[in-house]
């Protein structure tokens, strides 16, 4: 049998003719987790020995990869998959990551490099000083993620790389690396969506985790509710009518004097701990509208009225006010992260109730990115979810936030179904316009989930993943029928 396989960047892909890989593709692997440490780069690399995948005796899968036309023996599927190696590149935002991973869940290496001082000094992510920070260390932080692997480039599968959504000018750093890594050693590439691979991380590190899930993908830019069905297939139950929940603790951060050198979220939820969460009355958003949307500008502004109520001067840094502006400022950051959170329950409880609709055998839900690193939301949600019957999978911190894992991850699980590109040329033209997609929907929306609040700004949004993989499996079926049709 031969299968035709079109991959997530049509304008840059043509198909690949790759027999067998159906088998590869229902294989459920191992998964496994190496513990990590940090280095002097924000690096995390595992602690247990490696043995150099180069020196062992399987099959090098890349040479044969692209040109095989059945010669390859896929019969020992587990072993081939287990075997594949990719380096995920991820430069969306504001942190530059690489990371290893090997088809079996193995990480074999990680490594960040923050724009911390940058965050700090701007209060936010500003583009262009972004793109610069990127460009000074992506070459640095791929070597290091390499070294730390004990790989060289050779030893790779193929390179995945974040094309959407995010900046532009931030993404197009780590597209450039990922096309010159894999046009140089000839490897083939698999465009990943940021927020489907803040999603898949966890089935990296739950071996249970099975289509389909619920998921909730919280960041400093998104804020959606998800049904996943299956690899590449959402439907979107809810999203936000304008700010995400991280950029309303950035903007928390900030105003609060806190510092925002690890991101506003960690300040925030550190200085609640302290707080007196019913202190301050913040009206809990959209009460009113019985649907699975989320409205964080207006809680942003109650944030905003109340500490100018306080006089709380953002330029004293927290260490050097007084008592009792340190016990104002953390009843504001308490009060404001209960309601913040109290949104998120509301809303996905109603959530669960129509995924379940859908989707009755619905067994987790996944909370992921990187305001799911914290400790309160964990907590509530989880309370929420066990009251449905579900289970709450979230990755642990170092897997919510942005990084190179869940992106490496991600284009395994495509790569198992041949969905990818073939290798770029060696050498490219200095004016190639890059496949980037900043504002890119995971999925297709959900109709009884439309909000009327919602803004109908929808200028140079891209067609969304699942509609992009929905077009691709059906012209791959016709020409199947059509292929079907002839050797009959
Ligand atoms: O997923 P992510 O690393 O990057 C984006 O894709 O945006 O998420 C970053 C966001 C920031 O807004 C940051 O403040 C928030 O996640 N965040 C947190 C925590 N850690 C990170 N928010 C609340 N509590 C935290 N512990
Ligand atoms: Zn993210």
């Amino acid at each position: 049998m031969v299968r035709l396989f079109f991959t997530l960047s049509p304008t840059i892909s043509r198909f690949s003719i790759y027999p067998g890989i159906s088998v590869l593709a229902a294989t459920n692997p191992s998964l496994r987790l190496r513990k990590q440490q940090h280095h002097q780069f924000k690096t995390k690399t595992p602690t247990l020995p490696l043995a150099s995948p180069s020196s062992s005796s399987s099959p090098n899968f890349k040479r044969t990869r692209f040109y095989s036309t059945g010669s390859r023996n896929f019969s020992n599927s587990n072993y081939v998959d287990d075997n594949l190696v990719v380096l995920g590149i991820e430069t969306s935002c504001d942190d530059t990551a690489a990371a290893i991973v090997r088809g079996n869940g193995e990480v074999l290496s990680q490594v960040i490099s923050s724009q911390a001082e940058l965050l700090a000094q701007y209060g936010g992510v500003a583009p262009k000083q972004a793109e610069e920070a990127h460009s000074r260390v992506i070459d640095k932080v791929v070597q290091d993620a390499l070294d730390r692997a004990n790989m060289t480039e050779k030893d790779l599968s193929a390179v995945a790389v974040t094309i959407g959504p995010g900046l532009s000018l931030c993404l197009r750093v780590g597209v450039r690396k990922a096309r010159r890594v894999a046009g140089e050693f000839n490897l083939p590439m698999v465009g990943v969506h940021h927020m489907e691979a803040h999603a898949l991380v966890a089935r990296l590190v739950e071996q249970e985790l099975s289509f389909p899930f619920m998921a909730l993908l919280i960041s400093g830019g998104h804020n959606v509710l998800v049904l996943a069905h299956k690899l590449g297939q959402y439907t979107q139950l809810g999203t936000t009518v304008d700010d995400a929940i991280g950029e309303a603790f950035d903007k928390t951060a900030k105003w609060l004097g806190l510092d925002m050198r690890r991101s506003g979220g960690p300040a925030v939820e550190e200085l609640a701990l302290e707080g007196d969460a019913k202190s301050v009355k913040f009206n809990v958003p959209m009460k009113n509208h019985k649907d699975c949307n989320f409205s964080y500008a207006g809680l942003k502004t109650q944030v905003r009225l109340a500490i100018e109520a306080k006089k709380i001067d953002c330029k004293c840094p927290l260490s050097s006010t007084t008592n009792e502006d340190r016990r104002n400022r953390a009843d504001i950051a308490a009060s404001f992260q209960r309601v913040a959170v109290l949104h998120l329950e509301e809303k996905c409880e109603r959530a669960i109730d129509w995924a379940l609709e859908l989707e009755p055998s619905i067994k987790h839900m996944v909370v992921s990115g990187g305001v799911a690193s914290n400790k309160y939301v964990r907590l509530r949600l989880n309370h929420i979810v066990e009251n449905k019957n579900l289970k709450l999978v979230c990755p642990p911190p170092s897997l919510c936030t942005d990084n190179g894992v869940m992106v490496a991850w991600t284009g395994l699980e495509h790569f198992r179904v041949g969905r990818y590109d073939p290798p770029p040329p060696a050498i490219e033209p200095d004016d190639y316009v890059y496949d980037l997609r900043p504002r890119w929907p995971l999925g297709e929306e959900y109709a009884k989930g439309r909000s009327e609040a919602r803004s109908m700004r929808t200028a140079r949004i891209h067609p969304s993943l699942t509609s992009i993989i929905r077009a691709d499996d059906s012209l791959q079926q016709q020409t199947q029928n059509v292929a079907r049709n002839i050797v009959s």
